[in-house]
């Protein structure tokens, strides 16, 4: 690592990129995020970083979620609450149903750059540059919104610095207290269609903390019942930004990308010769890859040496994205060849992006029992490889979205126009993804 720098990654190939018309003002902007705060304290990467150590080696379970992608229209305190609180709630089923301890990685403060199919987008015959994510250029569709803006970088460092204001005042201050979680979760119990086989496990989470509360472990005297530990993570697409949050430690004299507290590369960027890999293994922050089909057993080894060539249980999550009819046939080979050789990982499945359908309205979607499924052969092929099935990662938001069909509530394809509200991709709705950390945690139990 003697030639890395925290711009060695420039003279490299890199894919995904804005074309920016004034490199100039590209320039100042970047000098100008690079004279900000840093938006966390490479302590907490560190932390972070044990924890999933832990869940590497079988003793935790990682729950990442959030938007595809944030935006600064849909940036508000509901939002961010509501975000918070789902996550909060999967993390005490998952916890307590699968008696585990839970490590929750939020896609938020920062998720503002998209990888896109195609760098133009053709409407009625007009074609635009293709919206890239609200750091880059905006949605709407006209020349002067996608034209990418390097102004955009300093909005995205301010929200994302809001955001995690918020998120570590609602992490500490009392809205994650446990009592609260578990009322919520009754709530949810009470209203929902299968509400006989979720009933249990939240009564008995009630008694356990009334059980507690008797023999004097409340809230205000145990702090571990009303605080958690909200992490955050971004795909670090856009290496201009994450550059400019880069710091070298005081305390350590490592270098830390202070954007996030963990930061991923995504299934499109992970070419070994590239300059997304070039950055990452510059950086000590606990960072994840995204694994798709086309991964072979080979190149999956030089990608973990490449990115972790001490192999150290926690510094890299491999989150696989296969698709629920491949899952079976692609990943006991990954897994397979990673065990042989020793090599020290997280897994994590995403069971949404290789499970996007375009419905016959035209939405594009994900159905919930393609992403149950793809889980739970997640689960099945570690279970049968021995391996440890260490996380999930969803698209997921607090509101009352209609993106995603499925679930207890039998979503249609005629649903999908009620509340359709992504910019990206599609999000399963507060209920479906609580419906699916219920559902997680028989798996859960059974692998541990
Ligand atoms: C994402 O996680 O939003 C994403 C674009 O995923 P992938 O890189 O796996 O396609
Ligand atoms: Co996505």
């Amino acid at each position: 690592m003697t030639n890395w720098t925290p711009e060695s990654w420039r003279t490299l190939p890199i894919q995904q990129q804005p074309t920016y018309k004034d490199k100039e003002l590209l320039a100042n902007v970047e000098a100008q995020i690079h004279s900000f705060p840093p938006l966390v304290f490479a302590e907490e990467t560190r932390e972070l970083h044990r924890q999933l150590g832990e869940v590497a080696n079988g003793r935790g379970f990682l729950l990442q979620g959030g938007d595809c992608a944030e935006s600064f229209s849909d940036f508000s305190a509901t939002n961010i609450r509501d975000t918070f609180k789902v996550m909060l709630q999967m993390a005490v089923v998952l916890t307590f149903g699968g008696k585990v301890p839970v490590t929750k990685i939020a896609r938020v403060a920062g998720q503002y750059a998209k990888p896109r199919s195609s760098d133009l987008e053709e409407v009625n015959g007009v074609k635009l540059p293709s919206y890239r994510g609200d750091i880059v250029n905006s949605f709407e569709f006209n020349e002067l919104a996608r034209e990418p803006d390097p102004q955009r970088l300093v909005t995205a460092y301010h929200h994302s610095a809001s955001t995690l204001n918020l998120l570590r005042a609602f992490a500490q201050g009392g809205l994650a207290d446990l009592h609260q979680v578990n009322r919520w979760n009754m709530s949810f119990v009470e209203s929902n269609p299968n509400r006989d086989r979720y009933q249990h496990l939240a009564d008995q989470l009630k008694e356990t903390l009334d059980f507690m509360q008797v023999i004097g472990l409340t809230s205000e005297t145990t702090p571990m019942i009303k605080e958690t530990q909200l992490f955050t993570s971004h795909e670090a697409l856009l290496l201009n930004y994450e550059q400019a949050l880069t710091r070298k430690d005081h305390l350590t004299d490592k270098w830390y990308d202070c954007s996030a507290h963990m930061v991923w590369i995504g299934e499109r960027t992970r070419q070994l010769d590239h300059a997304h890999i070039e950055f990452f293994k510059g950086i000590n922050n606990p960072i994840g890859v995204k694994v798709g089909p086309g991964m072979q057993p080979d190149e999956l080894i030089k990608l973990i040496d490449a990115l972790n060539p001490n192999n150290v249980p926690g510094r890299l999550t491999l989150i696989t994205r296969m698709g629920a009819d491949v899952i079976g046939k692609k990943l006991p080979a990954l897994v397979q060849r990673v065990k042989q050789e020793g090599r020290h990982v997280v897994w994590s499945s995403d069971p949404m992006h290789g499970n996007t359908i375009k419905a016959s309205n035209g939405y594009k979607t994900r159905n919930f029992d393609a992403v149950l499924t793809e889980i739970q052969d997640f689960f099945s092929v570690h279970k049968a490889e021995g391996t440890w099935a260490g996380g999930v990662h969803f698209e997921m938001t607090g509101q009352h979205v209609t993106e995603c069909t499925g679930g207890a509530y039998g979503l249609s394809e005629a649903d999908l126009s009620k509340r359709y509200e992504t910019q990206c991709d599609p999000r399963l709705n507060a209920d479906q993804v609580l419906e699916l950390a219920f559902l997680i945690t028989d798996a859960l139990k059974d692998a541990r």
